[in-house]
Protein backbone atom coordinates (compact mmCIF):
# COMPACT_ATOMS: atom_id res chain seq x y z
CA UNK A 1 0.00 0.00 0.00
CA UNK A 2 1.30 3.56 -0.66
CA UNK A 3 1.24 6.04 2.00
CA UNK A 4 -0.43 9.75 2.34
CA UNK A 5 1.01 12.31 4.96
CA UNK A 6 -1.55 15.06 5.59
CA UNK A 7 -0.56 18.08 7.14
CA UNK A 8 -3.65 19.99 8.26
CA UNK A 9 -3.53 24.19 9.01
CA UNK A 10 -6.10 26.55 9.65
CA UNK A 11 -9.86 25.83 10.74
CA UNK A 12 -12.38 23.02 11.08
CA UNK A 13 -13.64 23.41 7.79
CA UNK A 14 -9.71 22.27 6.73
CA UNK A 15 -9.93 19.67 9.09
CA UNK A 16 -13.15 18.32 7.94
CA UNK A 17 -11.74 18.41 4.46
CA UNK A 18 -9.08 16.72 5.17
CA UNK A 19 -10.98 13.76 6.49
CA UNK A 20 -12.83 13.83 3.05
CA UNK A 21 -9.87 13.37 1.44
CA UNK A 22 -8.19 10.48 3.39
CA UNK A 23 -11.70 8.61 2.40
CA UNK A 24 -10.90 9.60 -1.09
CA UNK A 25 -7.30 8.24 -1.07
CA UNK A 26 -7.71 4.86 1.16
CA UNK A 27 -10.64 4.42 -1.41
CA UNK A 28 -7.67 5.03 -3.94
CA UNK A 29 -5.33 2.53 -2.37
CA UNK A 30 -3.60 5.01 0.03
CA UNK A 31 -2.90 4.10 3.64
CA UNK A 32 -2.58 7.31 6.19
CA UNK A 33 0.43 7.75 8.10
CA UNK A 34 1.43 10.12 10.80
CA UNK A 35 5.57 10.11 9.75
CA UNK A 36 5.54 12.42 6.74
CA UNK A 37 9.62 10.68 5.92
CA UNK A 38 7.37 7.90 5.10
CA UNK A 39 5.28 8.97 2.98
CA UNK A 40 4.83 8.27 -1.05
CA UNK A 41 2.51 11.49 -0.89
CA UNK A 42 2.49 14.44 0.66
CA UNK A 43 0.00 17.03 1.15
CA UNK A 44 -0.49 20.62 2.84
CA UNK A 45 -4.16 21.79 3.79
CA UNK A 46 -3.52 25.44 3.96
CA UNK A 47 -5.16 28.03 5.87
CA UNK A 48 -4.94 31.98 4.39
CA UNK A 49 -6.86 33.71 7.17
CA UNK A 50 -3.56 35.44 7.80
CA UNK A 51 0.13 36.62 6.33
CA UNK A 52 1.01 34.10 9.20
CA UNK A 53 -1.14 30.63 8.02
CA UNK A 54 0.08 31.57 4.20
CA UNK A 55 3.53 31.69 4.87
CA UNK A 56 3.83 28.57 7.06
CA UNK A 57 2.02 26.60 3.78
CA UNK A 58 5.08 27.63 1.93
CA UNK A 59 7.66 27.01 4.25
CA UNK A 60 6.12 23.43 4.82
CA UNK A 61 5.94 23.00 1.04
CA UNK A 62 10.00 24.41 1.04
CA UNK A 63 10.99 21.39 3.67
CA UNK A 64 9.32 18.71 1.52
CA UNK A 65 10.59 20.37 -2.04
CA UNK A 66 14.05 19.91 -0.37
CA UNK A 67 13.78 16.34 0.21
CA UNK A 68 12.60 16.08 -3.32
CA UNK A 69 15.61 18.18 -4.33
CA UNK A 70 18.07 16.32 -2.49
CA UNK A 71 17.26 13.37 -0.80
CA UNK A 72 17.79 9.96 -3.28
CA UNK A 73 15.12 8.04 -1.53
CA UNK A 74 12.48 11.02 -1.82
CA UNK A 75 12.76 11.69 -6.10
CA UNK A 76 9.91 10.21 -6.09
CA UNK A 77 7.33 11.42 -3.63
CA UNK A 78 4.61 13.83 -4.75
CA UNK A 79 3.49 16.69 -3.60
CA UNK A 80 0.04 18.52 -2.91
CA UNK A 81 -0.93 21.57 -1.67
CA UNK A 82 -4.95 21.82 -0.71
CA UNK A 83 -6.87 24.60 1.27
CA UNK A 84 -7.91 28.00 1.69
CA UNK A 85 -3.96 29.07 0.01
CA UNK A 86 -4.33 26.36 -3.10
CA UNK A 87 -7.94 28.15 -3.97
CA UNK A 88 -6.48 32.03 -3.38
CA UNK A 89 -2.85 31.18 -5.52
CA UNK A 90 -3.53 28.68 -8.15
CA UNK A 91 -1.27 28.21 -10.70
CA UNK A 92 1.08 30.90 -9.27
CA UNK A 93 2.19 28.39 -6.68
CA UNK A 94 4.44 26.39 -9.31
CA UNK A 95 6.09 29.27 -10.04
CA UNK A 96 7.19 29.68 -6.22
CA UNK A 97 7.63 25.89 -5.27
CA UNK A 98 8.36 24.15 -9.20
CA UNK A 99 8.63 20.77 -6.92
CA UNK A 100 4.71 20.99 -6.11
CA UNK A 101 2.58 18.06 -8.44
CA UNK A 102 -0.53 19.85 -7.57
CA UNK A 103 -2.44 22.37 -6.19
CA UNK A 104 -6.06 21.40 -5.50
CA UNK A 105 -8.55 24.37 -4.61
CA UNK A 106 -11.37 24.11 -2.23
CA UNK A 107 -13.72 23.95 -4.90
CA UNK A 108 -12.95 20.69 -6.03
CA UNK A 109 -11.47 18.48 -3.21
CA UNK A 110 -13.72 15.87 -5.23
CA UNK A 111 -11.53 15.88 -8.09
CA UNK A 112 -8.27 14.61 -5.58
CA UNK A 113 -8.62 10.90 -6.94
CA UNK A 114 -9.03 11.73 -10.66
CA UNK A 115 -5.63 14.52 -10.14
CA UNK A 116 -3.65 11.53 -8.15
CA UNK A 117 -4.03 9.15 -11.38
CA UNK A 118 -2.46 12.04 -13.72
CA UNK A 119 -0.06 13.22 -11.30
CA UNK A 120 0.84 9.29 -11.06
CA UNK A 121 1.61 9.29 -14.74
CA UNK A 122 3.75 12.20 -14.20
CA UNK A 123 1.74 14.96 -15.11
CA UNK A 124 1.64 18.49 -12.93
CA UNK A 125 -2.05 19.85 -12.07
CA UNK A 126 -4.21 22.43 -10.69
CA UNK A 127 -7.59 22.03 -9.77
CA UNK A 128 -9.19 25.47 -8.57
CA UNK A 129 -12.13 26.48 -10.59
CA UNK A 130 -14.32 28.02 -8.60
CA UNK A 131 -17.79 25.92 -8.85
CA UNK A 132 -20.11 26.94 -6.32
CA UNK A 133 -21.32 23.71 -5.80
CA UNK A 134 -21.95 21.51 -3.06
CA UNK A 135 -20.27 18.15 -5.03
CA UNK A 136 -21.44 15.88 -2.07
CA UNK A 137 -23.18 14.17 -5.30
CA UNK A 138 -20.03 12.79 -6.77
CA UNK A 139 -18.93 11.40 -3.51
CA UNK A 140 -21.08 8.40 -2.99
CA UNK A 141 -18.41 5.91 -3.31
CA UNK A 142 -16.03 7.26 -0.41
CA UNK A 143 -16.55 7.01 3.35
CA UNK A 144 -15.10 9.75 5.43
CA UNK A 145 -12.07 8.47 7.59
CA UNK A 146 -12.36 10.32 10.61
CA UNK A 147 -10.02 11.20 12.81
CA UNK A 148 -10.83 9.11 15.82
CA UNK A 149 -12.34 10.67 19.04
CA UNK A 150 -15.36 12.12 20.65
CA UNK A 151 -16.35 14.86 18.61
CA UNK A 152 -17.62 14.85 15.05
CA UNK A 153 -17.30 17.78 12.69
CA UNK A 154 -20.12 17.91 10.20
CA UNK A 155 -20.35 21.03 7.59
CA UNK A 156 -23.56 22.49 7.00
CA UNK A 157 -23.09 25.25 4.83
CA UNK A 158 -19.85 25.86 2.54
CA UNK A 159 -18.30 29.69 1.70
CA UNK A 160 -19.39 32.69 2.80
CA UNK A 161 -21.69 36.10 1.35
CA UNK A 162 -20.60 38.50 4.11
CA UNK A 163 -17.50 39.90 2.53
CA UNK A 164 -16.64 41.86 5.97
CA UNK A 165 -13.62 43.93 4.44
CA UNK A 166 -10.84 42.27 6.87
CA UNK A 167 -11.80 38.59 5.39
CA UNK A 168 -10.43 36.23 2.83
CA UNK A 169 -12.79 33.82 3.42
CA UNK A 170 -15.56 34.63 0.65
CA UNK A 171 -12.64 34.67 -1.73
CA UNK A 172 -10.88 31.06 -1.23
CA UNK A 173 -14.28 29.12 -0.07
CA UNK A 174 -17.03 30.90 -2.88
CA UNK A 175 -20.65 31.84 -2.14
CA UNK A 176 -22.72 30.39 0.81
CA UNK A 177 -24.15 26.96 -0.04
CA UNK A 178 -25.95 24.20 1.92
CA UNK A 179 -25.77 20.60 1.96
CA UNK A 180 -28.72 18.68 1.66
CA UNK A 181 -30.19 17.73 5.14
CA UNK A 182 -30.24 14.02 3.87
CA UNK A 183 -26.40 14.00 3.43
CA UNK A 184 -26.02 15.64 7.50
CA UNK A 185 -28.30 13.10 8.97
CA UNK A 186 -26.35 10.66 7.40
CA UNK A 187 -23.24 11.43 8.30
CA UNK A 188 -24.56 11.76 11.95
CA UNK A 189 -26.01 8.21 12.24
CA UNK A 190 -22.67 7.15 10.76
CA UNK A 191 -20.46 9.06 13.13
CA UNK A 192 -22.85 8.22 15.64
CA UNK A 193 -22.38 4.57 14.87
CA UNK A 194 -18.71 4.41 14.42
CA UNK A 195 -18.71 5.58 18.64
CA UNK A 196 -19.04 9.66 18.63
CA UNK A 197 -20.81 11.09 21.01
CA UNK A 198 -20.71 14.73 19.90
CA UNK A 199 -22.08 16.01 16.60
CA UNK A 200 -20.72 20.06 16.19
CA UNK A 201 -22.68 21.54 12.61
CA UNK A 202 -19.84 23.84 10.98
CA UNK A 203 -20.78 26.47 8.77
CA UNK A 204 -19.04 30.11 8.40
CA UNK A 205 -22.74 31.76 9.76
CA UNK A 206 -24.61 28.52 10.28
CA UNK A 207 -27.96 30.29 10.82
CA UNK A 208 -28.08 30.98 6.83
CA UNK A 209 -28.40 27.27 6.66
CA UNK A 210 -31.48 26.32 3.91
CA UNK A 211 -31.41 30.12 2.71
CA UNK A 212 -30.66 28.60 -0.46
CA UNK A 213 -33.02 25.58 -1.08
CA UNK A 214 -35.34 26.33 -3.85
CA UNK A 215 -36.78 23.40 -3.37
CA UNK A 216 -37.95 23.11 0.44
CA UNK A 217 -38.38 25.27 3.44
CA UNK A 218 -35.78 23.92 6.38
CA UNK A 219 -33.42 25.70 8.07
CA UNK A 220 -31.34 25.37 11.17
CA UNK A 221 -33.73 24.62 13.95
CA UNK A 222 -35.26 22.05 11.42
CA UNK A 223 -31.88 20.14 11.44
CA UNK A 224 -31.27 20.39 14.90
CA UNK A 225 -34.58 19.09 15.25
CA UNK A 226 -34.45 15.85 13.10
CA UNK A 227 -30.84 15.01 14.43
CA UNK A 228 -32.08 15.46 18.51
CA UNK A 229 -34.91 12.37 16.90
CA UNK A 230 -32.13 10.26 16.34
CA UNK A 231 -31.86 7.67 19.34
CA UNK A 232 -28.72 7.41 21.29
CA UNK A 233 -27.17 9.60 24.05
CA UNK A 234 -25.12 12.48 22.04
CA UNK A 235 -24.91 15.95 21.75
CA UNK A 236 -24.91 18.55 19.09
CA UNK A 237 -23.14 22.36 18.93
CA UNK A 238 -23.34 24.32 16.23
CA UNK A 239 -20.87 26.73 15.26
CA UNK A 240 -20.44 29.97 14.13
CA UNK A 241 -23.25 32.27 14.48
CA UNK A 242 -23.68 35.27 12.94
CA UNK A 243 -24.90 38.27 15.32
CA UNK A 244 -27.97 39.27 13.42
CA UNK A 245 -28.85 36.01 11.66
CA UNK A 246 -29.62 34.40 15.23
CA UNK A 247 -33.48 33.97 15.13
CA UNK A 248 -36.22 33.71 18.32
CA UNK A 249 -36.44 30.67 16.53
CA UNK A 250 -33.31 29.03 16.92
CA UNK A 251 -33.01 30.40 20.49
CA UNK A 252 -36.04 28.77 21.16
CA UNK A 253 -35.39 25.15 19.76
CA UNK A 254 -31.59 25.13 21.70
CA UNK A 255 -33.51 25.52 24.48
CA UNK A 256 -36.17 23.03 23.83
CA UNK A 257 -34.03 19.56 22.88
CA UNK A 258 -32.47 17.87 24.80
CA UNK A 259 -29.56 16.90 23.08
CA UNK A 260 -28.74 20.52 21.74
CA UNK A 261 -26.27 22.34 23.95
CA UNK A 262 -25.92 25.39 25.38
CA UNK A 263 -23.58 27.41 23.39
CA UNK A 264 -23.08 29.82 20.97
CA UNK A 265 -19.97 31.47 19.49
CA UNK A 266 -21.12 35.11 18.21
CA UNK A 267 -17.98 36.77 16.90
CA UNK A 268 -18.26 40.77 17.46
CA UNK A 269 -14.83 41.62 15.85
CA UNK A 270 -14.79 45.20 17.72
CA UNK A 271 -16.58 46.75 20.24
CA UNK A 272 -16.84 50.08 18.69
CA UNK A 273 -19.72 51.11 16.02
CA UNK A 274 -17.80 53.06 13.46
CA UNK A 275 -14.82 50.12 13.15
CA UNK A 276 -17.75 47.72 12.65
CA UNK A 277 -19.23 49.98 10.36
CA UNK A 278 -15.65 49.69 8.37
CA UNK A 279 -15.64 46.61 8.85
CA UNK A 280 -18.57 45.78 6.99
CA UNK A 281 -20.42 43.43 9.89
CA UNK A 282 -24.19 44.32 10.07
CA UNK A 283 -24.90 45.49 13.48
CA UNK A 284 -23.50 47.77 16.03
CA UNK A 285 -22.36 48.03 19.43
CA UNK A 286 -25.75 47.99 21.22
CA UNK A 287 -27.74 45.19 18.66
CA UNK A 288 -24.72 42.80 19.73
CA UNK A 289 -25.71 44.00 23.03
CA UNK A 290 -29.42 43.34 22.79
CA UNK A 291 -28.41 40.21 21.32
CA UNK A 292 -26.12 38.59 23.74
CA UNK A 293 -28.81 39.60 26.58
CA UNK A 294 -31.38 37.92 24.36
CA UNK A 295 -29.46 34.54 24.29
CA UNK A 296 -28.60 34.63 28.06
CA UNK A 297 -32.33 35.36 29.13
CA UNK A 298 -33.68 32.75 27.49
CA UNK A 299 -30.58 30.09 28.07
CA UNK A 300 -29.71 29.24 31.54
CA UNK A 301 -25.89 28.78 31.84
CA UNK A 302 -25.34 29.53 28.31
CA UNK A 303 -21.60 29.98 27.72
CA UNK A 304 -21.21 32.83 24.65
CA UNK A 305 -18.02 32.90 23.01
CA UNK A 306 -16.49 35.81 20.71
CA UNK A 307 -13.74 36.75 18.14
CA UNK A 308 -12.20 39.85 17.74
CA UNK A 309 -9.27 41.98 15.79
CA UNK A 310 -7.04 43.86 17.55
CA UNK A 311 -5.70 47.14 14.99
CA UNK A 312 -8.10 46.95 12.35
CA UNK A 313 -6.79 49.80 10.33
CA UNK A 314 -7.79 53.00 11.60
CA UNK A 315 -8.67 51.72 14.67
CA UNK A 316 -8.22 54.71 17.48
CA UNK A 317 -7.21 54.15 20.83
CA UNK A 318 -10.76 54.79 22.05
CA UNK A 319 -11.85 52.39 19.79
CA UNK A 320 -9.77 49.74 20.92
CA UNK A 321 -10.84 50.57 23.97
CA UNK A 322 -14.52 50.00 23.49
CA UNK A 323 -13.93 46.31 22.89
CA UNK A 324 -11.94 46.11 25.75
CA UNK A 325 -15.28 46.95 27.51
CA UNK A 326 -17.54 45.30 25.57
CA UNK A 327 -15.47 42.10 26.84
CA UNK A 328 -16.71 42.98 30.29
CA UNK A 329 -20.02 44.20 29.31
CA UNK A 330 -21.49 41.67 27.41
CA UNK A 331 -19.76 38.71 30.36
CA UNK A 332 -18.11 37.25 27.10
CA UNK A 333 -16.92 33.85 28.74
CA UNK A 334 -13.65 33.57 26.11
CA UNK A 335 -13.07 34.92 22.75
CA UNK A 336 -10.35 34.11 20.19
CA UNK A 337 -7.76 37.16 19.29
CA UNK A 338 -6.05 38.14 16.14
CA UNK A 339 -4.03 41.21 15.17
CA UNK A 340 -5.26 42.34 11.59
CA UNK A 341 -3.34 41.03 8.85
CA UNK A 342 -3.91 42.71 5.35
CA UNK A 343 -5.20 40.13 2.87
CA UNK A 344 -5.38 40.36 -0.68
CA UNK A 345 -8.24 40.85 -2.69
CA UNK A 346 -9.81 42.08 0.06
CA UNK A 347 -10.99 45.93 0.58
CA UNK A 348 -9.43 46.41 3.85
CA UNK A 349 -6.06 45.41 2.92
CA UNK A 350 -6.21 49.02 0.02
CA UNK A 351 -6.51 51.05 3.34
CA UNK A 352 -2.46 51.50 3.69
CA UNK A 353 -2.83 54.68 4.62
CA UNK A 354 -5.12 53.72 7.53
CA UNK A 355 -2.62 50.48 9.28
CA UNK A 356 -1.55 50.64 12.50
CA UNK A 357 1.72 49.92 13.18
CA UNK A 358 2.96 45.89 14.18
CA UNK A 359 3.78 47.32 17.56
CA UNK A 360 0.89 48.94 18.61
CA UNK A 361 -1.30 45.90 17.29
CA UNK A 362 1.17 43.69 19.32
CA UNK A 363 0.65 45.67 22.51
CA UNK A 364 -3.17 46.31 21.96
CA UNK A 365 -3.42 42.18 21.45
CA UNK A 366 -1.57 41.73 24.46
CA UNK A 367 -3.91 43.93 26.67
CA UNK A 368 -7.34 42.33 25.15
CA UNK A 369 -5.65 38.84 26.03
CA UNK A 370 -5.57 39.80 29.31
CA UNK A 371 -8.89 40.86 29.53
CA UNK A 372 -9.86 37.77 27.77
CA UNK A 373 -8.15 35.70 30.58
CA UNK A 374 -9.44 37.96 33.47
CA UNK A 375 -13.01 37.25 31.61
CA UNK A 376 -12.43 33.29 31.63
CA UNK A 377 -11.69 33.23 35.66
CA UNK A 378 -14.60 35.13 36.15
CA UNK A 379 -16.41 32.95 34.37
CA UNK A 380 -15.42 30.04 35.82
CA UNK A 381 -15.60 30.83 39.06
CA UNK A 382 -19.37 31.00 38.80
CA UNK A 383 -19.66 27.02 39.02
CA UNK A 384 -17.64 26.41 41.49
CA UNK A 385 -19.98 23.92 43.77
CA UNK A 386 -22.07 22.95 41.26
CA UNK A 387 -22.95 19.50 39.83
CA UNK A 388 -22.17 19.32 35.68
CA UNK A 389 -22.18 16.70 33.33
CA UNK A 390 -19.09 16.26 31.55
CA UNK A 391 -18.63 14.66 28.14
CA UNK A 392 -15.13 13.30 28.71
CA UNK A 393 -13.03 13.83 25.70
CA UNK A 394 -9.25 12.59 26.87
CA UNK A 395 -7.21 10.34 29.45
CA UNK A 396 -3.40 11.56 30.64
CA UNK A 397 -1.04 11.41 33.13
CA UNK A 398 -0.50 15.07 34.27
CA UNK A 399 2.62 15.19 37.30
CA UNK A 400 2.31 11.80 38.12
CA UNK A 401 -1.50 11.54 38.54
CA UNK A 402 -4.20 10.44 35.86
CA UNK A 403 -6.43 12.70 34.66
CA UNK A 404 -10.04 12.78 32.65
CA UNK A 405 -10.64 16.21 30.45
CA UNK A 406 -13.91 17.03 28.88
CA UNK A 407 -16.41 19.36 28.06
CA UNK A 408 -19.57 20.42 30.52
CA UNK A 409 -22.57 21.16 27.78
CA UNK A 410 -21.95 24.77 28.17
CA UNK A 411 -18.54 23.96 26.82
CA UNK A 412 -16.54 24.00 29.97
CA UNK A 413 -13.46 22.72 30.07
CA UNK A 414 -13.41 20.34 33.16
CA UNK A 415 -9.84 18.25 34.64
CA UNK A 416 -11.23 15.15 36.85
CA UNK A 417 -8.36 13.30 38.64
CA UNK A 418 -9.19 9.51 38.34
CA UNK A 419 -7.11 6.37 37.01
CA UNK A 420 -9.78 4.96 35.64
CA UNK A 421 -10.10 6.18 32.08
CA UNK A 422 -13.57 7.35 31.33
CA UNK A 423 -13.37 8.56 27.26
CA UNK A 424 -16.80 8.53 25.52
CA UNK A 425 -18.42 8.72 28.95
CA UNK A 426 -21.01 11.24 29.92
CA UNK A 427 -20.18 11.43 33.75
CA UNK A 428 -21.85 13.95 36.73
CA UNK A 429 -19.24 15.74 38.20
CA UNK A 430 -18.81 18.20 41.32
CA UNK A 431 -17.10 21.38 40.35
CA UNK A 432 -14.48 22.02 43.23
CA UNK A 433 -12.03 24.81 41.40
CA UNK A 434 -11.70 26.91 38.51
CA UNK A 435 -8.62 28.33 37.05
CA UNK A 436 -8.36 30.30 33.78
CA UNK A 437 -8.44 27.85 31.39
CA UNK A 438 -10.25 25.31 32.94
CA UNK A 439 -12.61 23.82 35.93
CA UNK A 440 -11.56 21.35 38.48
CA UNK A 441 -13.85 18.41 39.10
CA UNK A 442 -14.67 15.27 41.20
CA UNK A 443 -16.72 12.31 40.27
CA UNK A 444 -19.70 12.27 42.25
N1 LIG B 1 -17.39 33.37 9.90
C1 LIG B 1 -16.86 33.74 11.13
C2 LIG B 1 -15.35 33.92 11.13
C3 LIG B 1 -14.46 33.05 10.32
S1 LIG B 1 -12.77 33.54 10.25
C4 LIG B 1 -17.46 35.10 11.54
O1 LIG B 1 -18.02 35.80 10.75
O2 LIG B 1 -17.30 35.47 12.66
C5 LIG B 1 -12.29 33.37 11.94
C6 LIG B 1 -11.78 34.63 12.57
O3 LIG B 1 -10.57 35.05 12.00
C7 LIG B 1 -12.69 35.83 12.42
O4 LIG B 1 -13.74 35.82 13.32
C8 LIG B 1 -11.75 37.00 12.65
O5 LIG B 1 -11.73 37.38 14.00
C9 LIG B 1 -10.39 36.43 12.23
N2 LIG B 1 -9.91 37.06 11.01
C10 LIG B 1 -10.43 36.96 9.77
N3 LIG B 1 -9.72 37.70 8.89
C11 LIG B 1 -8.72 38.28 9.59
C12 LIG B 1 -7.66 39.17 9.25
N4 LIG B 1 -7.51 39.61 8.02
N5 LIG B 1 -6.81 39.56 10.23
C13 LIG B 1 -6.97 39.12 11.49
N6 LIG B 1 -7.96 38.29 11.87
C14 LIG B 1 -8.83 37.87 10.94
FE1 LIG C 1 -15.22 36.15 6.94
FE2 LIG C 1 -17.16 37.78 7.61
FE3 LIG C 1 -17.70 35.59 6.20
FE4 LIG C 1 -17.00 35.40 8.75
S1 LIG C 1 -18.85 36.38 7.99
S2 LIG C 1 -16.22 34.18 7.05
S3 LIG C 1 -15.53 37.04 8.99
S4 LIG C 1 -16.51 37.34 5.53
FE1 LIG D 1 -10.61 28.08 7.49
FE2 LIG D 1 -8.35 29.36 7.18
FE3 LIG D 1 -9.78 28.76 5.09
S1 LIG D 1 -9.77 29.70 8.78
S2 LIG D 1 -11.88 28.69 5.79
S3 LIG D 1 -8.82 27.33 6.49
S4 LIG D 1 -8.70 30.65 5.41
Amino acid sequence: MKKVYIETMGCQMNKSDTERMLGMLSYMGYEETKEPEQADLLIVNTCSIRQLSEDKAFSQLGVWGKWKHEKVDFKTIKIGISGCVAQQKAESIFKRAPYVDFVLGTHKIYALPEIIERINKGKRVCECTETNATEDNLAKNYDIKRVKGVNAWIPITEGCNNFCTYCIVPYTRGRERSRLPELIIKEAKDALNEGFKEITLLGQNVDSYGKDFKDRNYRLADLLRELNAIDGEFRIRFVTSYPTDITDELIKTVVELDKVCEYFHIPMQSGSSEILKAMNRRYDRQTYAQIVQKVRDMVPDVTITSDFIAGFPGETEEQFQETLTAIDEFELDYSNLAAYSPREKTVAARWTDKFIPEDIKDERFQRLNKKVQENCLKSNLKYVGREMEVLIENFYEHKGKMINTGKTRNFKTVHIPCDKDMTGEFVNVKITGAKTWYLQGEIK
